[in-house]
């Protein structure tokens, strides 16, 4: 099939790139000039494992092109993909300018039936916004052409995103016209080898609704994990012990129920408090998926305030040696990653900061952290340490999996560790005489 994909950011990227590696003929278009000029040399903008080979093969193969012409490729396609951002509106809502302005262009350009897709996170609703807005346009150039407009959500987890889209656990497609639903099987049939049952369809507002919900039930799992963690360090349980208690339930599971230091990221924050406001709008007060947000925002600090505590309330002078600042491992990402509060509450209260990151450091440097003074940055974990009262793990990157506990105590002034992964043994620290403060259980 012949695709346009636009939106170059990690969904519309991932998708274009894994719908051209299935054999589809695919334009992802950017308005972005340069990230477009970038693509066409193999300059990938994002880091994302096993992304640069797939785009390199693809373009070389002659499947996967980028351009910023719109117009012209809208004229060409079978299916046209929605995948600009839907940033987090100051009210907490989904900000869908950038969706409705794409839609804007497909109604101005288009010249035969089309199948409009929205992949973007879009609030329920938004389709029908889509369909009119092109319609809309369509009038004014007196143009009576069908087209359908298809939800169709995708789960992509950063660092993971190539797996995903290849072997998806599910695709959702909400369709109004059986035929768009039959053209949308045929595009994901090459992606289900066995069986199609993982091919979920349904009506578009469900299918819209299907994303916030997937997305804020995951949170829920980590809010409530971490709420119970603060419980269990209270009580004098080790929560670490009560994930694998319940987890072993199936109907608990133990996926998504790791305690750390909250949830960050494009999604989860932004997709959460989106929820909240569509329920509020709609005149329904949420109670549950506020508290989640509300849980999550004082996770992130849990680490920082036990640093402060344990040193007195007096940071003043302090170095801390930091390992992680992505918002999780296999990401250069920071967005609402728990690094950027908490090294920001040891700063404001007089500490230096050592931070090492594998990929996120230039991220820090030019966006999250660029206006504190007190940080710096390192070429290896174990740099950091020179000097530092502590070292605080709060990205689980597996190369801090197991480090050299040795060189930590060699380098440390104190050989404290401050875990906002929970990734050490704790008898294998105290054994080697570490202090070790881990989350949802105390030392
Ligand atoms: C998330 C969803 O997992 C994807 O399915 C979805 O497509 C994506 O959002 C999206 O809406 O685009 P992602 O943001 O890449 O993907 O990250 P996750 O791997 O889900 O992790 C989110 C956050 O939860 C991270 O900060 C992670 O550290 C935290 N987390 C995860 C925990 O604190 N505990 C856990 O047990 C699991």
């Amino acid at each position: 099939m012949r695709l346009t994909v636009i939106g170059t950011g990690y969904v519309g990227l991932v998708s274009g790139t894994c719908f051209a590696e299935m054999g589809n003929e695919v334009t992802c278009i950017d308005i972005d000039q340069k990230k477009i000029e970038g693509l066409k040399k193999g300059i990938i903008p994002i880091y994302e494992p096993g992304l640069e080979p797939m785009v390199l093969r693809n373009v070389k193969n002659g499947t996967l092109h980028f351009s910023t012409d719109l117009s012209k490729h809208i004229k060409n396609c079978d299916i046209a993909f929605i995948a600009v951002g839907t940033p987090m509106g100051e009210d907490g809502s989904a900000d869908l300018q950038y969706v409705l302005k794409v839609a804007e262009q497909i109604g101005q350009s288009m010249d035969a039936t089309l199948i409009v897709v929205d992949k973007s996170t879009v609030p329920v609703g938004t389709a029908d916004k889509v369909r009119t807005t092109i319609q809309k346009e369509l009038d004014k150039r007196k143009l009576n052409i069908e087209f359908d407009v298809v939800s169709n959500p995708e789960f992509l987890k950063e660092g993971d995103a190539i797996n995903d889209f290849m072997k998806p656990d599910r695709v959702v497609v909400g369709a109004d016209n059986p035929e768009a639903t039959k053209k949308m099987r045929q595009l994901y049939a090459p992606f289900f080898r066995s069986s199609m049952d993982r091919l979920i369809t349904m009506d578009v507002r469900s299918a819209e609704m299907t994303k916030y919900v997937a997305n804020a039930m995951l949170a829920t799992k980590i809010s409530f994990m971490n709420e119970v963690a603060n419980i269990c360090e209270l009580v004098g349980a080790d929560v670490n012990k009560v994930r694998i208690g319940i987890g072993s339930d199936s109907r608990i599971g133990y996926s998504f129920i790791y305690p750390g230091s909250g949830y960050g990221g494009s999604c989860f924050p932004k997709d959460v408090k989106a929820l909240k406001k569509t329920a509020t709008e709609h005149g329904y007060i949420p109670q549950l998926i506020g508290a989640v947000e509300d849980v999550n925002d004082r996770q992130k600090l849990v680490v920082a305030k036990k640093i402060a505590q344990r040193f007195n309330e007096d940071l003043k002078g302090k170095t801390f040696a930091i390992w992680g600042l992505a918002f999780k491992p296999q990401t250069d990402d920071m967005r609402e990653a728990p690094a950027i509060y908490i090294i920001k509450y040891l700063v404001e209260r007089g500490a230096k900061i050592q931070a090492y990151d594998p990929k996120a450091m230039n991220e820090a440097k030019e966006f999250y952290l660029k206006d504190l003074d007190n940080i710096s940055y390192h070429d290896s974990k174990y740099d950091t340490l020179n000097g530092a009262e502590a070292m605080v793990l709060l990205t689980e990157w597996k190369e801090f999996r197991s480090p050299d506990f040795n060189e930590i105590k060699k380098r440390l002034n104190k050989a404290i560790i401050f875990d906002g992964r929970n990734q050490y043994n704790d008898t294998i620290l105290e054994e080697l005489g570490i202090e070790y403060h881990q989350i949802g259980k105390t030392t």
